[in-house]
C-alpha cells in the first residue's frame, strides 16, 4: 500500500491558516498557491500531495477517498453531517461563531419565522430542538442582504468581528455553536495508512500547540 498522501484544503482562510502549520510538520507546497490556476500542489515532501477545493466540498472528497486527510470548518462538517470521516484535530485556527441574526431592534413576527441560510441542515436541527416552527431559504452567500430585502426575517451565518453584521443593520442573536477548523481524516486511509497519518496528527497537533 503506497504511503502518499492527498490532503485536501481550501483557498483563503483555511489555506492561509494551514500552511504554517503544515510547514512546522515539514510540508511546503513547492510553488506559490496563490499565482497558480492548478488544482494539485506538490510539495517539499514527495509523498504528500495538496488539492484545491471548495470549501463546502472538503468533507466529499475526504469521505469518498479521493483525499485521505482535509481541513474543513466545524461549519461546513456540521452542515455535512461527518459520521463518515474522522475528526481527529481541532487546529484552532479560522475561529468564528455560527449564530443567528436579524435587523437591530426589531421584534419577531408573529408567524412562521423565516430564515435565510447557507447553513439548511444546521438550521432544521436547530429549530426542531426548539420546538420552533420556521421556513428555511436555502441561500449560497451574502446572507445578511436577505433581511434588508423582506426576503427573510432573520439569517444563520458565521460571525467574527460583526463587522459585516453592523455594515448591513444587524445584530448577532443566538449563539448556535462555537466553530474553528478541524483536521478530517477518510476512514479506510487512516487504515490503511495509520502509522504515517498518525504521525503527521501528532505533528501537526504539537503545531497547534506551539502556535498557541
Ligand atoms: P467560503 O468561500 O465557503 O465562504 P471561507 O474561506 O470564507 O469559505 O470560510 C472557510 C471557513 O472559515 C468556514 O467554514 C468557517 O469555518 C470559517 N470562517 C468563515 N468566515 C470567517 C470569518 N469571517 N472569520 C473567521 N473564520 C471564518
Ligand atoms: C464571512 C461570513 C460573514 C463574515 C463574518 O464572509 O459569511 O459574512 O465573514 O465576519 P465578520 O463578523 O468579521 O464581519 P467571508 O469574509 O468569508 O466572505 P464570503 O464567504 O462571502 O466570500
Ligand atoms: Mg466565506
Amino acid at each position: 500500500m503506497s504511503n502518499s498522501l492527498t490532503i485536501a484544503l481550501s483557498k483563503g482562510r483555511i489555506l492561509d491558516d494551514t500552511l504554517p502549520l503544515l510547514k512546522l510538520a515539514g510540508i511546503e507546497p513547492v510553488e506559490d498557491l496563490d499565482k497558480s490556476r492548478k488544482l494539485i500542489f506538490s510539495t517539499s515532501d514527495p509523498d504528500v500531495r495538496l488539492l484545491i477545493v471548495r470549501a463546502t466540498d472538503v468533507p466529499t472528497y475526504v469521505e469518498q477517498g479521493a483525499a485521505d486527510l482535509g481541513v474543513a470548518g466545524k461549519d461546513v462538517l456540521m452542515e455535512y453531517g461527518s459520521q463518515g470521516l474522522y475528526e481527529p484535530l481541532d487546529l484552532k485556527i479560522a475561529n468564528c461563531r455560527l449564530m443567528t441574526a436579524g435587523p437591530v431592534n426589531t421584534p419577531e413576527p408573529k408567524g412562521r419565522l423565516r430564515v435565510a441560510t447557507k447553513f439548511v441542515n444546521v438550521a432544521r436541527r436547530y429549530y426542531a430542538e426548539q420546538g420552533r416552527q420556521v421556513e428555511l431559504i436555502k441561500l449560497y452567500g451574502s446572507m445578511e442582504l436577505a433581511p434588508l430585502v423582506g426576503l427573510a426575517d432573520k439569517i444563520i451565518d458565521v460571525v467574527d468581528t460583526g463587522n459585516t453584521l453592523k455594515a448591513n443593520g444587524l445584530e448577532p442573536q443566538e449563539l448556535i455553536a462555537d466553530i474553528s477548523s478541524r483536521l478530517i481524516v477518510n476512514k479506510a486511509s487512516m487504515k490503511m495508512k495509520h502509522a504515517r497519518i498518525k504521525s503527521l496528527i501528532d505533528l501537526l497537533a504539537e503545531a497547534v500547540e506551539r502556535r498557541a
